[in-house]
């Protein structure tokens, strides 16, 4: 590889830069494997979304691999250190630096992070996407749960399916419960990640909204993150098939007129039977992968790809 490249902290200036990167990366790798370029649209405006809220959540921990001769951006990795964990991703290369090892080595730099800070890393990988599957597993990364990307087109007048029990008792967030749901995730899925969800909460610019599932005694049973402007469903979590299905058929209603994706895990079959009902689309596959795979986990969770989360 070119010793012109450096690996250095991204900052905001770049972010007109780093969304035009993602994009072509994503637009070129699925183009060329798979003929599906055309899934990421033809602007790179919607990727402006992942630096501008990195930048709020994890100002200047994004990985950047640049070329300071010919001044341009090769490569870029976020990061996400969290109480448990740290995650990892989006992970692009330009397409014209790909197969030098970019993605490599700006994965080493957040591993290494990793392990400064004592914890394991974690992020979602494509089943699709061969390269970054084996880019991952050569690194250490195990592969665990298996999720499916579901696409529901949402009628303008709401979905037509009989609605699920317990939709009634799906509510707004407060803006005060960001610790008792971290709290809770923590409980269920082993990892917590109170920032994320004190971020959605704080949201004014009415492209989050948070919605919590209780039970009939008013205890929680799970959230669900909905992505009003990035268009996906999560991260979210809940203590069964019955909290999930009240949490996605609201998150769902949220979105009429769209067509939102959200990932449930393919174990679950029961559930993603039922969403096949309402309408539901498999669109891809992805993988859940740690460097320390952990414990069996209780109940469900929603995986997303802003923040990226499993
Ligand atoms: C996936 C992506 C990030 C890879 O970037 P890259 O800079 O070309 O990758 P690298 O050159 O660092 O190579 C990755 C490593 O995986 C290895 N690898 C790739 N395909 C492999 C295969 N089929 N089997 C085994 N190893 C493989 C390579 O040998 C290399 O390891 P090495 O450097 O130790 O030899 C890039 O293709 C991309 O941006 N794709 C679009 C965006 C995307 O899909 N991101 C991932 C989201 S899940």
């Amino acid at each position: 590889m070119s010793d012109s490249i450096t690996f250095v902290s991204l900052t905001l200036n770049h972010e007109e830069a780093v969304a035009r990167l993602i994009h072509q990366a994503l637009v070129q790798w699925y183009q060329s494997r798979l003929g599906q370029g055309a899934r990421f649209g033809e602007s790179h405006e919607p990727f402006l979304q992942f630096p501008r809220v990195y930048e709020d959540l994890d100002p200047g921990e994004a990985i950047a691999a640049w070329d300071h001769v010919t001044k341009t951006l090769l490569g870029v990795c976020f990061t996400h250190e969290r109480e448990t964990h740290l995650s990892i991703g989006i992970v692009a290369t330009a397409p014209e630096a790909s197969g030098r090892g970019i993605a490599r080595r700006m994965m080493e730099a957040a591993l290494e992070k990793a392990r400064a800070a004592g914890k394991p890393a974690r992020l979602v990988s494509s089943l699709l996407n061969i390269d970054s599957f084996s880019l991952y597993t050569r690194l250490g990364f195990v592969p665990g749960l298996i999720f499916q990307d579901l696409m529901m087109k949402v009628p303008e007048d709401g979905l037509k399916a009989t609605p699920p029990p317990g939709i009634e008792r799906v509510r707004l967030a407060h803006t005060d419960e960001a610790a008792a749901l971290a709290d809770l995730e923590h409980k269920l899925q082993h990892i917590r990640r109170e920032k994320d969800y004190r971020y959605f909460l704080a949201d004014e610019s009415g492209a989050w909204q948070v919605l919590v599932a209780e039970n009939a005694e008013g205890e929680r049973q799970g959230c669900l993150v909905i992505g009003l402007s990035f268009g996906m469903l999560g991260p979210g979590f809940a203590v069964d098939a019955t909290a999930a299905l009240a949490l996605l058929w609201q998150g769902l209603d949220t979105m009429r007129g769209r067509s939102p994706v959200f990932l449930v895990p393919c174990r679950e079959a029961a559930l993603v039977k039922r969403l096949y009902s309402w309408g539901a689309r498999n669109v891809e596959l992805h993988v859940a992968q740690s460097t320390a795979p952990g414990t069996e986990t209780i109940g469900i969770c929603f995986p997303t790809f802003l923040p990226e989360s499993a």
